[in-house]
């Protein structure tokens, strides 16, 4: 499988210091065409039966990636519903076109843990605790707490992409990064345009409670899924330095905070 570029108009979805984000501002049409334009060039994911993955990972491999495929199967009834209140048509379709990408990662993972000789999950209690976090308040709500759950899925499936020995899984797993890359920057510019003229405290506390959740998640995250950290030759407190990195990058594309704002204060 050959990697595709970067769908065109996310050149500048990319995870360096030096990414800015232009000002042009939130726009629902722009982004319903990066959500066709992907779909179109989204080349097809065809996990063979067997995979190259040893004895060893593939217990702690198909605990992780079950807990993952539950998390992408959701059908977004809620979140169809609050983006419905916004008036836009378009980012509906947006939000509709989100969700069945988030569903098509759920079927590759769903594939991914057949080729392991893994089972599905029909529940688990972290997808219980984020759907009842996201509900708590409104569209906003519902959206930081997605950011959270998008975050540290895009760092798991990079190192997965990153340690895999299998060439076809580690492929798999760049592909879905760089639809989560796009679902980050998605969501962090709805934020971005809906805080756009709150004053600067309302901002601070809403970076305080949504980090404060975001670190909760990850040491719970953590925990859970120490064994496949470890299977992939990944350390616990590396992947929370990976984590946080890319949290301060949404915080910042979000609120236009970081951290270093409030405390420096
Ligand atoms: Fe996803
Ligand atoms: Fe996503």
């Amino acid at each position: 499988m050959v990697l595709p570029e970067v769908p065109k108009g996310l050149e500048d979805v990319r995870e360096s210091s030096s990414l800015a984000l232009n000002e042009e501002g939130f726009s629902s049409k722009r982004w319903l065409a990066y959500f066709q334009e992907n779909k179109k060039s989204c080349p097809q994911i065809v996990i063979p039966e067997t995979v190259n993955v040893s004895a060893a990972m593939r217990p702690p491999l198909i605990h992780s990636l079950q807990r993952f495929q539950i998390g992408e199967t959701g059908e977004g009834k809620h979140l169809k519903k609050f983006a419905a209140r916004m008036n836009d048509p378009v980012y509906e379709q947006c939000i509709d076109m989100f969700i069945k990408e988030e569903q098509h990662h759920a079927r590759i993972l769903a594939q991914m843990i057949a080729s392991m000789d893994g089972t599905l999950l029909t529940w688990h209690w972290s997808d219980l605790v984020f759907i009842g976090l996201r509900r708590l308040l409104h569209l906003k709500t519902e959206i930081f707490v997605l950011l959270i759950a998008e975050v540290i899925g895009k760092c798991f499936y990079r190192t997965c992409s990153a340690n895999l020995e299998d060439p076809l899984l580690s492929d798999a797993f760049s592909l879905i990064v760089l639809d989560e890359l796009g679902h980050l920057e998605f969501h962090c510019r709805f934020l971005r345009n809906q805080f756009e003229k709150s004053p600067v405290f309302l901002r601070q506390f809403v970076l305080i409670c949504w980090s404060l959740l975001f670190y909760c998640a990850c040491l719970v995250f953590i925990a859970d899924h120490k064994q496949a950290l470890a299977a992939l030759n990944v350390q616990p407190k590396q992947f929370l330095k990976d984590l946080t990195s890319s949290f301060r990058i949404c915080s910042r594309r979000s609120l236009s905070l970081e951290w270093k704002d409030i405390v420096e204060e």
